[in-house]
């Protein structure tokens, strides 16, 4: 009934693993398979929304937004996040809890560079998770700040930043026929990973 081939790789480094399922993921998601759902937490009230995963490496996971909005001010507040990727092709996803924390402005700088024109026009005119009392005010923003930086190169904001989550936990999450689903847990201890599998 549950196929062997079908159960999660066996493999010590859950980073080689989930670039494995993240590259395929890039080819069969019909679109943003770089989408992962960022849960923080404030005063006890969880809160959740998407944001896109920018860059990773065997340290974490990065994510840009402005550290003004809602999550950003969570997060100063407490930097323990989690993230969950759900790829709906691969019948997978993945959850991640760690600890996050502001990238260098180099980094920032340097991702900022390559962002559209209009994006980072965008990062000056939206005064991210603030009351917003018109579209209009929104539009004027955009036209006040293109006109502030015609002809120029946009800096960066310092509001506008990249977050680097790096995980103590990792769970891949496979689906299997009549839900035994397959669940494999690496919990970081001591600089290592260590790999358990979970009931469904
Ligand atoms: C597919 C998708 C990708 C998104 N990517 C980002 C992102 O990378 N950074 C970001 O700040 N918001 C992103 N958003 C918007 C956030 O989900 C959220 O609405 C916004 O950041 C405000 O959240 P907050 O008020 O909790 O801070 C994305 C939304 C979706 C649906």
């Amino acid at each position: 009934m549950l196929k062997h081939k079908d159960l999660i790789e066996n493999i010590k480094d859950p980073f080689i693993l989930f670039k494995k399922w993240y590259d395929l993921a890039c080819k069969t998601e019909i679109n943003d398979p770089n989408a992962m759902t960022l849960s923080t937490l404030s005063n006890n009230q969880p809160s959740s929304r998407v944001v896109l995963l920018k860059s990773y490496d065997e340290i974490g996971l990065v994510f840009y937004t402005n550290s003004n909005s809602k999550k950003g001010k969570s997060i100063k507040e407490n930097n323990n996040v989690a993230l969950n990727f759900h790829w709906k092709t691969q019948n997978r996803q993945i959850r991640i809890e760690g600890i996050a924390n502001i990238v260098s402005k180099e980094v920032a700088d340097s991702y900022f560079k390559t962002r559209p024109r209009n994006s980072q026009i965008g990062a000056w005119s939206s005064s991210q998770s603030d009351d917003l009392s018109s579209r209009d005010e929104l539009v004027k923003n955009i036209k006040d700040f293109e006109m502030k930086y015609k002809d120029k190169d946009i800096p960066r904001p310092s509001h506008w930043n990249g977050y680097l989550v790096m995980p103590n936990l990792i769970e891949f999450w496979q689906e299997m026929p009549f839900r035994f689903h397959d669940r494999v847990l690496y919990l970081k201890s001591d600089n290592s990973w260590k790999i358990k599998k979970l009931y469904p």
